[in-house]
């Protein structure tokens, strides 16, 4: 079966065909650089670019597939969670060519498909698997008892994990996406400042993290009083932040592993790109960790059409854009 998979949720317009849920044929992902100089993402600005960009995406990964877009069995579009103008342009588009060309469309939730990227590339996770989904506005931690039963045990309150880190980044003045250039140059810098990690009130596996951030404000307003931020300051306060909301989230995942006895844990989200994050989760204790294979961390439309293959669709089929989305 071939399903070409739609993803316009925030900055990256991305189209795949995807075969039987894990032959990927075709990825094509375009990452919108209109943002930077906004130090984020400006969400009309977001939308107006997927409409000038989708027809032809879509049409370079049916390209590049080597498939006629008759070949197509399904449809599949992210319809959420996002930004809503966003998420619009790629479900009209969706509906369009699924009308047009009397395909079934799927609709399929953009995170629950970040923590299926994993799946794609290895046959050996079984279920239950714990989830662990660390994106630029989603941080959560679930249970995976298949790709239609989820279990939240704790998510965000306040900024998710990617999030703090591009704000992070835009204090030390360094360019968005802020968590790549954070990671750049923490790698050259000591873990001298000693944040405190906020607790959320709610329990164990939920993250706050806003706390951090205020701390690491206060600290850089600090620095800049006495003039400029040296690159040593910058590669310090870096390496000091990731350093400790890496080890919240090594807690947490050692606790999720303790309360539920699961070994096998999935990373899905764009934070798990980071090689300093994969190293600190790689040194659990009986840790199995599983994480999205090349191009398919970052958000891409293989993952909506691989987990499309697996769906159940009339739990999925709402018909409208959801801005945010429950587990269940
Ligand atoms: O999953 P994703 O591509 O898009 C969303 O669905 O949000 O995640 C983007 C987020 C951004 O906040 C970005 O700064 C963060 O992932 N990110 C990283 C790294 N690479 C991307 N955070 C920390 N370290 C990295 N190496
Ligand atoms: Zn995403």
């Amino acid at each position: 079966m071939l399903i070409l998979g739609i993803e316009t949720t925030c900055d990256e317009t991305a189209c795949a065909v995807v075969k039987d849920g894990k032959h990927i044929l075709s990825n094509v992902i375009h990452s919108q650089h209109e943002h930077i100089k906004y130090g984020g993402v400006v969400p009309e600005i977001a939308s107006r670019s997927h409409v000038e960009k989708i027809y032809d995406i879509a049409k370079e990964a049916i390209k590049k597939a080597n498939v006629s877009i008759n070949d197509l069995d399904k449809i599949a579009v992210a319809y959420g969670p996002g930004l809503s103008g966003s998420i619009s342009v790629g479900i009209s588009f969706a509906e369009g060519l699924a009308l047009s060309l009397s395909k079934e469309i799927v609709y399929i939730n953009h995170v629950k498909a970040h923590l299926y990227a994993p799946f794609i590339s290895n046959d050996n996770i079984k279920y239950p698997c714990l989830g662990i989904l660390l994106s630029g506005a989603h941080s959560s931690i679930v249970i995976i008892h298949n790709v239609n039963k989820y279990e939240l045990l704790g998510e965000a309150i306040d900024d998710a994990v990617g999030e703090a880190f591009d704000k992070v980044a835009r204090m030390l003045s360094l360019p968005y996406p802020g968590g790549p250039e954070v990671e750049k140059q923490a790698s050259k810098g000591r873990y001298v400042y000693k944040f405190t990690k906020c607790v959320a009130s709610e329990g164990p596996f939920y993250f706050s993290n806003s706390g951090l951030k205020t701390q690491v404000m206060y600290l850089v307003k600090n620095e800049n009083k006495k003039g400029d931020l040296t690159g040593e300051f910058i590669r310090d306060v870096a390496c000091s932040f990731q350093n400790t909301i890496f080890k919240d989230i090594e807690n947490k995942v050692k606790k999720a592993m303790k309360l539920t006895k699961i070994k096998q844990v999935v990373f899905g989200g764009g934070v798990t790109n980071s090689m300093s994050f994969r190293e600190i989760m790689s040194k659990i204790h009986g840790i199995e960790a599983f994480y999205p294979g090349k191009n398919l961390s970052m958000d891409n439309g293989a993952m909506i059409a691989a987990l499309a293959f697996h769906v159940n669709e009339k739990q999925e089929k709402l018909y409208r854009v959801k801005i945010r989305m429950p587990w269940n």
